[in-house]
C-alpha cells in the first residue's frame, strides 16, 4: 500500500485516526508508563491496519464494543521508524474504534528526572514528541498528516501536577475501573495517587502531544497567558515574558486571529533539549533563555509564530518541515520586528544568513539536506536537524515579500493562513496557492530551483544591518591584536557576543582567547549563549583551561544547542579532549533527554 509519509507506517489506504481517549499512568519510582489508547477512525474499517510505535509493549488489542480481542503483531523495530503494529480488524463487523494497552519504559519521547535532576525536592517527567517520538507515548498514526483530537487521564502522585498542551478540566481522585483492564484499581486507586484530566478539541498533528509532571506552580501574566514553573524560577520567568500579551496582539495583527484560546508557557528543567518547542496552548522552554534581555523574547515569539505557522498550518511530512520552520522563521522576525524595533530584527536576520552560510558549509557533502524540500526516505529527522529549513525557508518567503511588496505579501499570507488552517499541507500546495494568488511570480522567481536546488539561490540576499556590520568588522581586527572597548560591549547582549565570537573562530590562537576573557570574563557569563560560544572557541583553538568549565556546564544544561558545539569541540581538539567528552557523557548521560542522548552519542561515535 501507498506510504503515505517515509516517517510513518500509516498507509494511504486505511482509514486514519481522528480521536484518541488516552489513560496513563505515571510510574516514578520504576520510570515507566503505562496506558490505554482508544483510537476512533475517521471511518469503519476491516482488514489490516498499521499503527506506528517505538519502544512499546503491547499488552492487548480489542474490539471496545464487543470486548472481543483484535489479533496483532509488532515488527521488529527498524531504526528511524520504530516498530510497526499491525491489527487485523474483523471481517464481518468493520470497526471505528480500537482499544490498546501498552507499556514503555524506555520511551524516546518521555525523561524522567529523579529529584536531584529535576533540582527539586520533588521528580519531574515531561514529553518531547517532535518530531517523531509521539509513537513512543502510544500508539498511534504517528504523521502530521493526520490529525487527532484527544482526551487523556494522567494518573499521578499527588505531591506532583500536571500540565498539557490542552485544555485542564480537572483535578480529582481516581475513580475505580477507568483505568481499564491494564490498570487495575488496585494501580489506579492506590493511596498518594491523583488524576489530572484535559481535553484537546483542536486537531492537532502527534507531534504536538505534551505534558510535563512536577513540582509546578504558575503565575498570570497576560489575558490568556499563565507562566507555569519550578517555585524557585517562576517569578523570573513571570518578569522575563512579561511582553508576551503584546506578541500575541502583534502576531493576531499580521497573521490573523490567535485560535489556540490560551498562549501559557511552561518552563522546563535544565534537561529540556530544546529552547522552546510550540506545543499548542501551552509553549515548553528552556530555563535558560530567562537572563533579562531580548533572547528571551526572540524563543517567545518564535514559539507563538508556530500558533499559526505550523501549528494551524502543518508540514504534511518531514520534507515539508520548511513549511514549519522557515515560515515561523520569518513569522517570528515580523513580531519582533513590531515590538523591538527593526535593527533587532535585522541583526536577527543577519545571524540566521551567517547560519545558513555555515550550514550549506557543513553539508558540503550531503548536499540534499540543503535542499528545501529534501528526500528524507530512510533518515532520521533528528540526525539531519539544521538551519536550512528555517534560513533558507525565510530567504524563500523573503525573497517573494521583495518582489511583490509588503502590502501584497501581506494579504497573501492572511489569506494563505486561513485558507489551509487546521489542515496538514506539503511544498507543492504552497507553491501552487503562490502562483494562483500571485499570477506570474513563477516568472519573476526560479521556484523550483529555490525548492528543489541545493545551496543558496543567486538570489537570496545578505540582510543590511548596521550593528551586524559593525560587529563583523571589529571581530575582523581582533587578529591583529584589537579587542573591542568597553564602551562598544556595553550595550551587548547575548545575540552580538555570539556573533563576534563566531565571527572569531578562524584563526585565533590560544592566548588571545585567554586574554580576551581575562579582560571580559565570558567563560563565568551567567548567559549561556555567551559562555557556549567562548568555551567553543577556547577549546577548538586547544585552550585546556576550559576543560573544567566545559564540564561543569555539560553537567548542568540538557539543551542541544549548547550540547552540540562543546562536545564536538571536545571530540575534535585532542586525544585528551575526547576521553574527556566520554567520561563526562557516560556520567551525565541520565540528565539528558532520550533525543539528546542519541545526538551526543552520534557526535561521540563520529570522533571516536
Ligand atoms: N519546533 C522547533 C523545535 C524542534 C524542531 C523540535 C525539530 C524537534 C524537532 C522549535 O520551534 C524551534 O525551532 N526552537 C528553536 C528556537 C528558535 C528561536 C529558533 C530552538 O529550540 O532552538
Ligand atoms: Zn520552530
Amino acid at each position: 500500500m501507498a506510504p503515505l509519509d517515509p516517517h510513518s507506517y500509516a498507509d494511504g489506504e486505511s482509514p486514519l485516526t481522528t480521536h484518541v481517549a488516552l489513560t496513563l499512568y505515571l510510574d516514578f519510582a520504576t520510570c515507566s508508563l503505562h496506558g490505554s489508547a482508544l483510537l476512533t477512525l475517521s471511518a469503519p474499517h476491516s482488514g489490516p491496519l498499521s499503527l506506528d510505535t517505538r519502544s512499546l509493549t503491547i499488552h492487548s488489542a480489542i474490539d471496545p464494543t464487543s470486548l472481543s480481542p483484535i489479533p496483532f503483531s509488532l515488527s521488529p523495530p527498524d531504526p528511524v521508524l520504530g516498530s510497526r503494529l499491525s491489527l487485523s480488524l474483523p471481517s464481518e463487523t468493520p470497526l471505528s474504534s480500537i482499544l490498546l494497552s501498552f507499556s514503555t519504559s524506555s520511551s524516546s519521547a518521555l525523561h524522567f528526572l529523579s529529584p536531584s535532576q529535576a533540582a527539586s525536592p520533588f521528580p519531574y517527567a515531561y514529553t518531547q514528541c517532535q518530531s517523531i517520538h509521539a509513537r513512543s507515548l502510544f500508539p498511534c498514526h504517528d504523521t502530521p498528516a493526520a490529525r487527532i483530537r484527544f482526551s487523556a487521564l494522567l494518573n499521578i502522585p499527588s505531591s506532583l501536577s500536571a500540565v498539557m498542551a490542552a485544555r485542564h478540566h480537572a483535578r480529582r481522585d481516581p475513580i475505580p475501573s477507568e483505568g481499564g483492564l491494564s490498570l487495575p484499581d488496585s494501580l489506579w486507586c492506590a493511596p498518594g495517587r491523583i488524576v489530572e484530566q484535559f481535553f484537546m478539541e483542536q486537531p492537532i498533528p502527534p507531534y504536538l502531544f505534551a505534558f510535563a509532571v512536577g513540582h509546578i506552580v504558575f503565575r498570570d501574566i497576560g489575558p490568556r497567558t499563565r507562566v507555569y514553573a519550578g517555585p524557585d524560577v517562576v517569578d523570573e520567568a513571570a518578569r522575563e515574558f512579561a511582553g508576551t500579551e503584546e506578541m500575541i496582539r502583534a502576531g493576531e495583527k499580521l497573521f490573523g486571529p490567535y485560535d489556540w484560546e490560551r498562549f501559557d508557557l511552561l518552563v522546563l528543567p535544565m534537561s529540556f533539549p530544546y529552547g522552546g518547542m510550540e506545543n499548542p496552548r501551552m509553549v515548553f522552554l528552556t530555563p535558560t533563555v530567562i537572563k533579562g534581555d531580548a533572547a528571551g523574547a526572540q524563543v517567545v515569539a518564535h514559539e507563538l509564530a508556530h500558533s499559526w505557522t505550523g501549528n494551524l498550518i502543518t508540514n504534511k511530512t518531514n520534507e515539508d518541515f520548511w513549511l514549519n520552520e522557515g515560515f515561523t522563521t520569518y513569522a517570528e522576525r515580523r513580531i519582533v520586528e513590531v515590538v523591538q524595533g527593526e535593527e533587532r530584527a535585522a541583526l536577527n536576520m543577519g545571524i540566521g544568513w551567517r547560519g545558513l552560510n555555515r550550514t550549506v558549509e557543513r553539508f558540503r557533502d550531503n548536499m540534499e539536506f540543503t535542499k528545501l524540500k529534501p528526500c528524507m526516505q530512510g533518515v532520521d529527522p533528528d540526525d539531519v536537524y539544521s538551519e536550512i529549513p528555517y534560513e533558507k525557508g525565510f530567504q524563500f518567503l523573503w525573497r517573494i515579500e521583495r518582489q511583490v511588496g509588503r502590502p501584497v505579501f501581506d494579504e497573501f499570507t492572511k489569506k494563505y493562513i486561513s485558507t489551509f488552517k487546521f489542515q496538514s499541507i506539503d511544498t507543492e500546495t504552497f507553491i501552487d496557492f503562490l502562483k494562483a494568488n500571485v499570477p506570474g511570480i513563477e516568472n519573476q522567481i526560479d521556484l523550483r530551483l529555490w525548492v528543489e536546488g541545493t545551496g543558496i539561490p543567486p538570489d537570496a540576499m545578505e540582510p543590511v544591518s548596521a550593528v551586524y556590520n559593525k560587529i563583523k568588522t571589529l571581530a575582523s581586527e581582533f587578529k591583529n591584536g584589537q579587542m573591542p572597548g568597553e564602551d562598544e560591549v556595553a550595550q551587548w547582549d547575548s545575540q552580538e557576543w555570539e556573533l563576534y565570537l563566531e565571527n572569531l573562530s578562524a584563526n585565533v590562537d590560544p592566548s588571545q582567547a585567554l586574554a580576551l576573557d581575562a579582560r571580559y570574563r565570558l567563560s563565568e557569563s551567567r548567559d549561556w549563549e555567551v559562555k557556549v560560544a567562548f568555551l567553543e572557541l577556547a577549546i577548538s583553538t586547544g585552550c585546556k583551561e576550559y576543560y573544567a568549565e566545559a564540564e561543569r556546564s555539560l553537567k548542568q544544561v540538557g539543551r542541544m544547542k549548547y550540547l552540540r558545539p562543546l562536545y564536538t569541540a571536545l571530540a575534535k581538539c585532542s586525544e585528551e579532549g575526547k576521553m574527556l567528552a566520554r567520561r563526562i557523557y557516560a556520567e551525565s548521560r541520565n540528565c539528558y533527554h532520550p533525543i539528546a542522548q542519541g545526538v551526543v552519542e552520534s557526535i561521540l561515535s563520529k570522533h571516536a
